[in-house]
């Protein structure tokens, strides 16, 4: 892969995670490197925007800002889900907000010029004395989208490979234990203004090495005897079980811990105790601020005990200490004291080791080579 030309101050990074140094700290701090992320890697890969339970009804839409892009998803009368740059083709104003259901076209706010769910142009006010105006010139510009387990995934490139390509079975991992998932609902939502860069909070979540230490309360409520791995080209799925050491739920016997990782910024997590996937994104806000967005989805109705506590464990507990992980790491990133340190891993991939965290690197120096 020709990453082996990187070095940093102490060594050099290699292919091979248990000979090589970890990504030297300017990957971190530096605009440049930002600069080719957004063009590399947010631009062109599959994103998560959301999920059905926002897009259920003809009519109804989401708007997202991804790596600088504006862009809506709809549902249209004829039930087909579709996702365009959200920038009306007249002069370039923004045409929805937010999340909602329209009734009729989608209007734009500035001169009204009008759009069918389909993207097609369906009315523009006054231009019948334009010279050789068409309105079949200015349709939106449409986005490639896919749908997995009820998560709706937008890629800003127009070429891009097809999902299934990089993310085919994923779905199979999340329905195996979650197959209502496309009919839940979300349960909460959580935004957090992170001072470190995001891959510093992506980097956190793909190791468990650091959970028995930091998370002394999540660790009581997994059983890693019983725990494996499925890698796809671009995603990880972590089964394990929970454990009745965890003392604030009752757990029946063999409850699945889940965990996913997807290139580039998307963890998920799925709890023992009840159904329920916490879904975080990392979006870059500069080189050492991080825009983390949680959704956690459940089905439908009043939520139970168990949920309750996975909703207070995750948002008012381990998070926050990821948090304050994180942002501790950016400082001595930052610092003068810090480039390079080595991947912890061992040779049964367990789950405490640093290998996912090594692939995790390796991909982002190819994508922005
Ligand atoms: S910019 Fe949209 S109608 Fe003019
Ligand atoms: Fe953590």
């Amino acid at each position: 892969m020709g990453e082996t030309t990187l070095h940093g101050e102490r060594g050099a990074f290699e292919a091979e995670a248990g000979r090589s140094w970890t990504l030297p700290s300017r990957y971190y701090t530096d605009p440049a490197i930002l600069e080719r992320e957004i063009a590399g890697i947010f631009r062109r890969s599959w994103i998560c925007v959301g999920h059905l339970c926002d897009l259920r009804e003809s009519g109804s839409y989401l708007t997202e800002t991804l790596a600088g892009q504006p862009l809506l998803v709809i549902r249209g009368q004829d039930g087909e889900l579709r996702a365009f740059f959200n920038v009306c083709q007249h002069r370039g104003h923004e045409l929805l907000k937010g999340n909602g259901r329209i009734k009729g076209g989608i209007t734009c706010p500035y001169h009204a010029w009008s759009y069918g769910h389909d993207g097609s142009l369906l009315a523009a006010r006054l231009t019948e004395d334009v010279e050789g105006f068409d309105k079949r010139d200015f349709p939106l510009r449409p986005l490639p989208l896919a749908v997995s387990a009820g998560l709706v995934f937008v890629n800003l490139d127009s070429d891009a490979e097809p999902f299934e390509t990089g993310y085919g079975g994923l779905d199979e991992t999340i329905l195996w234990h979650l197959d209502a998932m496309p009919e839940y609902q979300r349960l909460a939502s959580h935004r957090y203004d992170i001072a470190a860069n995001w891959k510093v909070v992506v980097d956190n979540f793909s190791e468990g090495y650091h959970i028995p230490v930091a998370h002394p309360r999540l660790a009581t409520l997994y059983n890693t005897d019983d725990s494996n791995a499925r890698h796809g080209p671009l995603f990880s799925a972590f089964r394990s079980k929970g454990s009745p050491a965890y003392k604030a739920m009752q757990l029946g016997p063999d409850e699945p811990y889940l965990g996913w990782t997807l290139w580039p910024n998307l963890c998920m997590l799925s709890l023992p105790g009840s159904k329920n996937l916490v879904v975080l994104r990392m979006d870059p806000a500069g080189a050492q601020r991080c825009a983390e967005r949680v959704d956690i989805y459940a089905p439908a109705g009043a939520p139970s005990a168990n949920l309750q506590e996975v909703h207070h464990l995750f948002a008012d507990i381990f998070n926050q200490e990821d948090i304050g992980l994180v942002e501790s790491v950016q400082r001595g990133l930052a610092s003068m004291a810090y480039d390079q340190g080595r991947y912890v891993v061992d040779r049964a991939d367990s789950w405490f080791s640093e290998s996912g965290l090594h692939a995790f690197h390796r991909r982002i120096l190819k994508a922005i080579a």
